[in-house]
C-alpha cells in the first residue's frame, strides 16, 4: 500500500469580526479546531451562526481577524499570496453551495481547469477529466455548457473539479442545498469515495441531517465557537 500523508487543518482561537455600517459584527469567537485527512466532519448550525465564514477561513479563502489557521502546523500568513493560491489548488478542494462553474467552458474543460492551472499537459487534464465525469456518471456531457445541464449535475461537475488534484482535503459548504434526496446521496457517496481512494479529509458545512449523518464526526457552530452534537 502506498505511503499515507496524514495532513492536518487546524484552526486555533480564530475570531472573525465583520464590519458593517461602521458597527463590528463578531462571528467567530475564539474558534478551535482539528481536521485531519482521512477523516470526516460535518459542521451544523443555524443559518447565520457562521459555518460559512468558517469554512473560507479554513480554506484560506478568508483571513481571520485573530487566531491563525494552519496546515501540518505552517501557518497560513506565512505564504506569499501567489505561493498561497497554488498551494490551496494542489491541497484542498473547494465545492461552494452554487456551484461556479465557467458558463463558457464545456463541462470537460471547467473540470480540466485545477490541472491547468497546475501546469500539467492537456492531454494528461483531459484524460483525468474524463475519469471524473464517468465516476460523477456524466461522461455524455463532457462537450455540453453548464447552463445546459439540470442543477443536480452542474453541482457534480463542480465536485469533479474540486476532486482533480486529489486533494487532502474537500471543503464543501452546502453542497447538496439544492439537491434532491437522490442528488444529495450521491454527492455525498462522490466525497466518500474520494476519502476511500486517497484518504482525502471531508469538512462540508450543511443543516442536512441525511448528510451530516454519514460523516464521522459532527460538529454545531453555536455562539461563535464549535461545539460537539449531541443528536
Ligand atoms: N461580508 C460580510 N460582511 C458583513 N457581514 C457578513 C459578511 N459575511 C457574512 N456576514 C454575517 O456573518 C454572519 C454569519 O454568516 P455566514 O458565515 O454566511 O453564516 P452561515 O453560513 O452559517 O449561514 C451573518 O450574520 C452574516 O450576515
Ligand atoms: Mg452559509
Amino acid at each position: 500500500m502506498a505511503h499515507e500523508k496524514n495532513d492536518i487543518l487546524a484552526l486555533h482561537g480564530v475570531y472573525k469580526n465583520y464590519e458593517q455600517g461602521g458597527v463590528l459584527v463578531p462571528v467567530l469567537k475564539g474558534v478551535d479546531g482539528t481536521f485531519h485527512q482521512g477523516c470526516s466532519y460535518a459542521i451544523t448550525g443555524v443559518s447565520g451562526s457562521g459555518k460559512s465564514t468558517l469554512l473560507h477561513v479554513l480554506g484560506g479563502l478568508d483571513v481571520p481577524s485573530s487566531g491563525s489557521v494552519t496546515f501540518n502546523a505552517k501557518n497560513f500568513d506565512q505564504f506569499r499570496t501567489s505561493h498561497k493560491n497554488s498551494f490551496l489548488n494542489l491541497h484542498i478542494g473547494f465545492v461552494f453551495q452554487f456551484h461556479y462553474l465557467i458558463r463558457e467552458l464545456t463541462v470537460r474543460e471547467n473540470v480540466m481547469m485545477p490541472g491547468l492551472i497546475k501546469g500539467e499537459s492537456r492531454r494528461a487534464c483531459r484524460t483525468r477529466a474524463e475519469q471524473l465525469l464517468k465516476l460523477i456518471g456524466l461522461s455524455e456531457r463532457a462537450d455540453f455548457y453548464p447552463p445546459q445541464l439540470s442543477g443536480g449535475e452542474q453541482q457534480r461537475v463542480a465536485i469533479a473539479r474540486a476532486l482533480f488534484n486529489k486533494p487532502s482535503f474537500l471543503l464543501a459548504d452546502e453542497p447538496t442545498g439544492n439537491l434532491d434526496a437522490e442528488n444529495a446521496q450521491m454527492v455525498v457517496d462522490l466525497f466518500c469515495a474520494g476519502q476511500k481512494e486517497w484518504n482525502m479529509g471531508i469538512v462540508i458545512c450543511t443543516h442536512d441531517s441525511a448528510v451530516y449523518g454519514r460523516m464521522e464526526t459532527v460538529y454545531r457552530l453555536y455562539e461563535g465557537t464549535l461545539v460537539a452534537r449531541k443528536d
